[in-house]
């Protein structure tokens, strides 16, 4: 990687990938791609160049990646899963035609290309528990139904056009930083600002109903460690399980009252979310992850707890 272009870059992931990227590779060469009403503000625009490229216009694309000489783009543009759900076909739009639009782009300059699939690929019929790498996946989510299908997409253009894809597919992410929107494992973040802002939680995911997680510190590794990696070890490419902890609601409310033993909370659970987590896996077997690129995860949830409630008083004064 020398000039990259991150599409998506004031959302949740971008925001924290641009910065940690400009931090390794220098601020000129990490191009913040953003759309009208998500402009870079402060350090984000300061430390590096910024363009619009809205990922359904394949033009803005191109310019971008020729102005900046780019040779790997981070897909970093999506709807998360309950937005998805009531927005279907602008789903379809930005997670497959956008996706399209990028490797179209790649094809055609030779740039490598990161977009991130998730737990959110897999459905009803796919074994639960130590999820494998290659199973059913069968998702009855347009979330899913776009990751799943930006999978084989992605793949298609390394094997038809020697396109250099690759991809992780995500837990639900935490962090202090930007907060998700619309996903279903969003309630792992709300839980923290709850907790740190002095207030009772309202948890809309019933007890009992586990999802792997990750803190954003290892995601970002994630994403850069495959981008910098030796493809000849490669067997898999879009996309690789990766994991680092599962929780259900019950336990990740308990790990904070080991550090607030006053924390409270209480369910009113939320039918569209519960259903789309019931449908996904309790957790994920990454041995191929480990095997093909050496990933392996820093953060466990005790450790995460400690971090995000201490940065988030700071913020909150409390
Ligand atoms: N965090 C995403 C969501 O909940 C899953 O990848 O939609």
């Amino acid at each position: 990687m020398k000039n990259v272009l991150i599409i998506g870059s004031t959302g949740q992931i971008g925001s924290e990938l641009t910065m940690k990227l400009r931090g390794i590779y220098g601020g000129a060469n990490i191009v913040a791609g953003y759309i009208p009403g998500a402009e870079p503000k402060g350090e984000l625009l300061e430390s590096g160049p910024a363009e619009i490229v809205d990922i359904t216009n394949v033009q803005q694309i191109a310019d971008a990646v020729e102005k900046y000489h780019i040779d790997t783009i981070y897909n970093l543009a999506a709807l998360l899963s309950a937005v998805a759900e009531a927005k279907p076909q602008l789903a379809w739009k930005i997670g497959l035609g956008g996706l399209f639009n990028v490797l179209e782009v790649a094809r055609e300059k030779k740039c490598a290309v990161f977009t991130p699939s998730s737990i959110g690929s897999f459905g009803d019929d796919t074994p639960k528990d130590k999820t494998p790498q290659d199973t059913i996946h069968n998702p009855h989510t347009m979330y899913g139904v776009t990751k799943v299908s930006g999978e084989l997409l992605s793949d298609y253009y390394f094997y038809r056009f020697g396109v250099d894809t690759r991809s992780v597919r995500f837990p639900g992410l935490i962090s202090y930083v930007t907060p998700p929107g619309g996903g279903t494992t969003d309630y792992a973040v709300d839980i923290y600002y709850a907790a740190a802002k002095g207030e009772k939680f309202i948890c809309p995911i019933a007890a009992g109903t586990f999802m792997d997680m990750m803190y954003m510190p290892d995601a970002l590794r994630a994403a850069i460690e495959i981008m910098e990696a030796d493809p000849t070890k490669f067997i898999h490419r879009n996309s690789f399980n990766i994991a680092s902890m599962s929780f259900d609601p019950e336990i990740i409310y308990n790990n904070i009252r080991k550090f607030m033993p006053d924390f409270q909370m209480e369910y009113q659970v939320d039918p569209l979310r519960q259903k789309i987590a019931d449908s996904w896996p309790n957790s994920l077997d990454d041995t191929c992850a480990r095997n093909e690129w050496g990933w392996k995860p820093e953060y466990d949830l005790d450790t995460m707890t400690k971090d995000m409630l201490a940065r988030l008083k700071e913020r909150f004064g409390k």
